[in-house]
């Protein structure tokens, strides 16, 4: 009787596979008993026939074969997978007591006395998921230890690898611009635009000042600063009869003449304004007259005209004494004497 060996589940798988092509009938020859064979008794199901072992590794794997010439099917393997043990080991509940006291050394496979360097194979699965997990993948299925965790290497992700294209080349209009002055003559020319360039904008900015300011004076209205038109000039004993005081003309345009006049002696205020067109004459002491510079008109001492030009007396302003008994002269209103007026209370203090 041939040496049996125990099938790895990856030889098994690969037996199956080869042996497969038979089909529903292969199997079906398999399954059979062979002619003149006796039937299997009913325990013999739980102890189906092993495959048969390869010749070594290798070489080409043979298909299984059952106890009856015929092929195993893949279900017969996986059932002897299942329920073998060690080789040339009895079927459960069939050892034998020399067994029992002293296990009989285990059969070395021919393959296996081949490679004496060969470590000892791990234990194999024994679960269905296990032998099919182990077979898919040539890993160790289930639990590991902590020692084979440590010394499996850990799967690192591979890196991507990043290809950088190259930076485009800048054209020519993207690069900055020297600029280098060619010659002393387009330096000057340089200068001379930029001085051109400053004036320009320092005119710009004059005008707006400007237009700013008279804006700004175009919000607030003109104020005249007039003299008040009621003044003081002080009281009558510094007017003595006969006398012009000139001494108010530039400042109120007035003369104070203590002068008579139709028989009544009188303080007045004449008007320092030619009736003409409007010069202002000047007293003449020596000749005790005002002269008209501008025509030669002439006036007496009391305002009356009396050569040139002039058509009419001099006018008087509104007088009267102060409550504080000084000479206090009005300018907002006249007096002419052409029209009457002269006799008016207001228009002279009778002395
Ligand atoms: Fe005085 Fe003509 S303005 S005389």
């Amino acid at each position: 009787m041939a040496e049996k060996k125990k099938l790895t589940v990856a030889e098994m798988l690969a037996a199956a596979r080869a042996g497969d092509g038979g089909g529903a009938a292969d199997k079906t020859a398999g399954d059979a008993p062979a002619a003149g064979t006796p039937p299997a008794a009913e325990g013999a199901s739980s102890t189906p026939p092993k495959p048969a072992a390869p010749a070594a590794s290798g070489e080409p794997i043979k298909p299984a074969t059952a106890p009856g010439g015929g092929r195993m099917s893949v279900a017969d393997m996986l059932a002897a997978a299942r329920t073998a043990k060690a080789p040339g080991a009895a079927p459960a509940g069939e050892k034998t007591a020399s067994e029992k006291a002293a296990p009989a050394p285990k059969p070395k496979p021919a393959a296996a006395a081949a490679k004496p360097a060969e470590p000892a194979a791990p234990a194999e699965p024994r679960d269905t998921a296990s032998i099919l997990g182990a077979a898919r993948k040539s890993e160790k299925a289930g639990p590991m230890s902590k020692a084979e965790a440590a010394a499996k290497p850990a799967a690192a992700p591979p890196k991507p690898t990043i290809v950088v294209p190259p930076m485009p080349l800048k054209p020519a209009y993207a690069k900055p611009k020297v600029v280098v002055a060619k010659s002393a003559d387009e330096a000057d020319r340089r200068d001379f635009a930029g001085a051109m360039l400053a004036v320009g904008f320092l005119m710009v900015a004059g005008i707006s000042g400007i237009w700013t300011l008279l804006t700004v004076k175009f919000m607030f209205p003109n104020v005249l600063r007039e003299p008040p038109s009621k003044f003081k000039v002080g009281f009558p004993d510094a007017f003595p009869g006969g006398q012009v005081q000139e001494k108010f003309k530039a400042q109120f345009g007035i003369w104070v003449v203590n002068a008579e006049y139709n028989g009544q002696q009188q303080i007045v205020a004449l008007k320092s304004v030619c009736t003409h067109l409007g010069c202002t004459p000047n007293w003449l002491e020596a000749e005790q007259k005002f002269k008209c510079p501008c025509h030669g008109s002439g006036f007496y001492k009391d305002g009356i005209n009396f050569e040139g030009p002039a058509p009419r007396p001099l006018e008087r302003y509104a007088i009267r004494l102060a409550d504080d008994g000084q000479i206090e002269v009005d300018k907002s209103r006249t007096f002419q004497e052409e029209m009457g007026a002269w006799t008016d209370p207001g228009s002279f203090i009778p002395v």
